[in-house]
């Protein structure tokens, strides 16, 4: 582990361009769980003008040997330290480097660098865990073309995969054998992968737009293999989409993908060999949800869409991450748009974004999608960088349309293919494809926090006019360019007018024409699709805001104005403890039972918002108060509307077990009726949960009773979760949501948590296993926040003990107290005691250091 006292603080302004470069690298591996010899040969070069000492990032390793065009170098021409290696005067401009050095997979834990999982090793290289596996220039600026020799012994490694082309392989005297790889394109390490066990592989084919034939391959554990199919389909869609809409064509002849168990993340799209959490792979009707479903297409595509935005164009610098993960984001959300619905697929970003982004940029951890500095780039990789990074895009596609945008994209990859560059050549990109600068537009990358938007009225007599004053409200901040997509409505719901406005800096005036003998005020709908990320502040009367949740056409909006009636008669409650708007609510919904919609957008719009929406929208953590009066609604909803719901459970109860947009759609109305019918007062409907989970014929069915009968504390819960154990027990990713289940709503979860994690099937050092049960009970507002800080408490023990385990999934965890400097009475104290503690631990790492940090700073 690398100690904290020597981890540098990383500034955006101290970026320079590396005075040497390594073009070209043989890398041999000679693979053993726990001794493997790792030996890299450099073609070095001088970058700048004069020579001067060349320094390698190394961490971990075992030094065995330093070569110098041949020769092996003295220990006084070299130093070796805790973060690499130092030569001090190399031979020439131009020569050969040839290093040795030893690492340990089977007691790497971090999931960094080389390490195994299961039978296999693999490796996860970005952003710096090249650097634990062989002395290098672990840098995305530095770009090497790679030729790859793996050795090991084949019964343990019968396949051994690396980027690239397949060039040959052989047995050795010694019983071994050995693989060689070639990557044609010249790429940063943080791109390497390599990856050796006993998989099973299973293939498909996609012929591209110019005819050419590519393998495509998914590796997985024994046991797996028809679990393949659906991300096949995902991947070939992903394929043909990325050439439909901006005309890019996969560029090798074999494209990999590895499914791993235990994986940091989601998904990493190194050249030719995509390794891949096995939950967003694996799936079949049985055991995937179809949220499962939905994300793995998207994160295949994703990280498919990745080899050109992100791998044929990279990135300077770390700080620039958002250039490649904004840009993807935003391409994979274009591709679920084009394949499902795209009004429901861009509910549930914008969902996600305020549930997830708004509160990371109001707390300690706020920075701009382009940080100003770092420790660990790992804490970095956040729903800033990544979704809010996406907006950024979304509102240059807004700005330019979606035709300009796709040339300025063609433009970028033209011009910058093999290099590593950074925001401001995208911008110009865009600004070339758009024919005119696109001013303010780089302020969107330096400006952390979302803009508040305020909107003020006056009738101007003289004109007739309504003038709307939409004012960004931070006058102090960086001005930005804003897209504010328009409508205006009458008091009878029909649209006035409606436009798209740009808006450059802190304000615009919309001018409209009063309408009818009194000259009325419109009723104005304002970013539509939320067509710049900002967060309106509404003073808007609850009976506009009803017009607009019954009118607006577009159905992001109306969405959005029904959520916003309920966080008005929400709010109206806490601040009078009582309202009387509640009935606006029944009376829009009734309105909802006789439209004809798309089944998966009614079951959104019938959805009662959860309360980690409502508190973060309200600004209120009086989490057990809003929890009330969110099941009294539920209830009454429930009670007004039983009828309806029963009806419409009936008429969606027998589903078919397929992916399709129909079937889709009815499971997801049935779930939500059946949430609600649970509501009854009664219990009557309980039976009908317990049916289903057990005749469930596709897991969306199966799993949403058992979390309904979970979350109302049937007298059933018991049994049903027992019976969901034996149906399940032997299917860990299944075993996942089966854990979350029970500690990811209500209050007092901390026993039950201390339960399972005992329980023989959970594991600390598997991610997906302390996701599922750590982060959802960290994530379960009851329980975390309880007022006599126990959760703080059971949390904080976690993060001591994976922090020698999993750097970066401890300090994930640990930003979730983040949220602890809002909560009332000694929470935020209580908060401070705990993570100092964790501060004190004798080999805290960088990660938990940082975040911690700033965490404490807040409190
Ligand atoms: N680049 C990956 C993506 O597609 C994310 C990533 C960064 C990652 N670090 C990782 C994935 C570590 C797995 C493990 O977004
Ligand atoms: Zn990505």
């Amino acid at each position: 582990m690398t100690s904290s006292s020597s981890s540098p603080v990383h500034k955006i302004e101290d970026y320079s361009p590396n005075l040497w470069s390594t073009s070209k690298v043989h890398l041999r591996f000679d693979l053993d769980p726990h001794l493997t010899v790792v030996r890299a040969d450099y073609e070095v070069k001088l970058n700048g003008e004069s020579i001067g000492p060349l320094f390698l990032n190394g961490e971990n390793l075992e030094f065995l040997s330093l070569r110098l065009n041949g020769t092996i170098a003295d220990p006084s021409e070299y130093e070796i330290s805790e973060l690499g290696l130092v030569v001090f005067h190399p031979p020439g401009a131009n020569f050969h480097l040839t290093i040795e050095n030893r690492i340990c997979p089977s007691k790497n834990t971090s999931l960094e660098g080389l390490y195994k999982s299961g039978s296999m090793l693999c490796t996860q290289n970005e952003p710096e865990g090249f650097r634990k596996i062989v002395y290098s220039i672990d840098r995305p600026d530095n770009m090497m073309r790679f030729f790859v020799t793996i050795s090991g012994d084949p019964n343990l490694f019968p396949v051994m995969l690396s980027n690239g082309n397949f060039i040959t392989e052989r047995n050795l005297p010694d019983g071994k054998k050995e693989v060689d790889w070639e990557d044609p394109f010249p790429k940063p390490t943080y791109l390497f992968a390599l990856v050796a066990g006993e998989l099973v592989e299973t293939n498909d084919e996609f012929i591209t737009k110019s005819a050419k034939k590519v393998t495509l391959k998914i590796f997985v554990e024994k046991g797996n293999e028809n679990k393949v199919n659906f991300a096949f389909d995902s991947l070939k869609k992903a394929m043909k989409w990325d050439e439909d809409t901006f005309g890019l064509e996969y560029d090798l002849d074999l494209f990999m993908i590895v499914a791993v168990e235990d994986f940091n993340m989601g998904a990493m799209e190194n050249k030719g060999l995509n390794l891949f959490n096995a939950k967003l792979v694996l799936a079949d009707k049985k055991s995937a949800t179809d949220e499962t479903f939905e994300s793995i297409m998207a994160v295949i595509g994703h990280e498919y869409f990745h080899n050109w935005t992100g791998n044929r164009v990279t990135l300077r610098n770390w700080f620039n991450l958002t250039l490649k993960e904004g840009l993807t984001v935003f391409r994979d959300q274009w591709f679920t748009e084009d394949m499902t619905d795209p009004d429901v697929k861009r509910i549930k970003d914008i969902l996600f974004l305020k549930e997830h982004q708004f509160p990371e940029d109001q707390g300690p951890m706020s920075h701009p999608i382009v940080p100003k500095s770092y420790t660990e780039m790992n804490n970095f990789y956040t729903v800033t960088v990544y979704e809010k990074g996406a907006e950024v895009i979304r509102l240059v596609s807004e700005i330019l349309g979606r035709e300009n945008f796709k040339k300025g994209l063609i433009d970028y990859l033209t011009r910058y293919d093999g290099q590593g560059v950074t925001f401001e050549e995208f911008i110009s990109s865009m600004e070339r494809a758009f024919g005119k600068p696109i001013p303010l537009l780089s302020n969107w990358y330096h400006r952390s926090g979302t803009p508040k938007i305020q909107v003020k009225d006056h009738f101007d007599e003289t004109t007739k006019e309504w003038v709307f004053t939409i004012s960004d409200r931070d006058s102090d901040a960086l001005p930005l360019i804003f897209v504010n997509s328009y409508a205006a409505f009458g008091s009878d719901g029909k649209i006035l007018s409606e436009g798209k406005r740009i808006q450059e800096g802190k304000v615009d005036e919309i001018r409209l024409c009063g309408y009818g003998p009194s000259y009325a005020k419109p009723i104005l709908s304002l970013f539509r699709g939320l067509s710049s990320p900002v967060s309106l502040e509404s003073t808007m009367p609850i009976e506009e805001i009803q017009i607009l949740a019954e009118n607006e056409p577009d159905g992001v909006s109306r969405f959005f104005n029904f959520q916003n009636l309920i966080f008005s008669w929400m709010d109206d409650l806490i601040q009078n403890g009582k309202s009387e708007r509640f009935s606006i609510i029944i009376d829009t919904l009734r309105s909802c039972f006789k439209k004809d919609w798309d089944k998966t957008y009614f079951s959104f719009f019938l959805s009662f918002p959860s309360l980690s929406q409502i508190s973060e929208q309200l600004q209120c953590y009086d989490y057990l108060k809003l929890e009330t009066y969110r099941k009294d609604a539920i209830k009454t909803i429930s009670a007004q509307f039983s009828k309806e719901f029963q009806y419409l459970y009936e008429e969606n109860r027998k589903t078919i077990p397929i992916q399709t947009k129909e079937e889709i759609g009815k499971r997801r109305l049935k779930n939500t009726s059946l949430y609600y019918l649970l509501h009854d007062p009664t219990s009557k409907f309980e039976g009908l949960a317990i049916a289903q989970q057990r005749e469930a014929k596709h897991m969306s069915e199966e799993i949403s009773a058992l979390r309904y009968l979970i979350e109302i504390e049937s007298k059933a819960k018991e049994n049903v979760v027992t019976l969901f154990y034996d149906h399940w027990k032997h299917d860990a990713l299944v075993l996942d949501s089966w854990f979350a289940a029970q500690v990811g709503f209500g209050e007092n979860k901390s026993k039950i948590l201390e339960t399972l994690e005992l329980h023989p099937k959970f594991n600390l050092k598997n991610p997906n296993k302390v996701r599922s049960l750590y982060f959802s009970y960290a994530r379960n507002p009851l329980s975390f926040h309880d007022k006599t800080g126990i959760g703080y408490q059971i949390i904080a023990e976690r993060i001591k003990r994976l922090n020698g385990i999993n750097p970066q999934v401890a300090a994930g965890l640990a930003k979730l107290f983040s949220a602890a400097s809002k909560q009332k009475g000694d929470l935020p104290n209580i908060a401070k005691r705990e993570l100092e503690e964790i501060q004190n631990l004798p080999n805290l790492s960088k990660d938990l250091r940082e975040v911690t940090e700033k965490i404490v700073n807040s409190l």
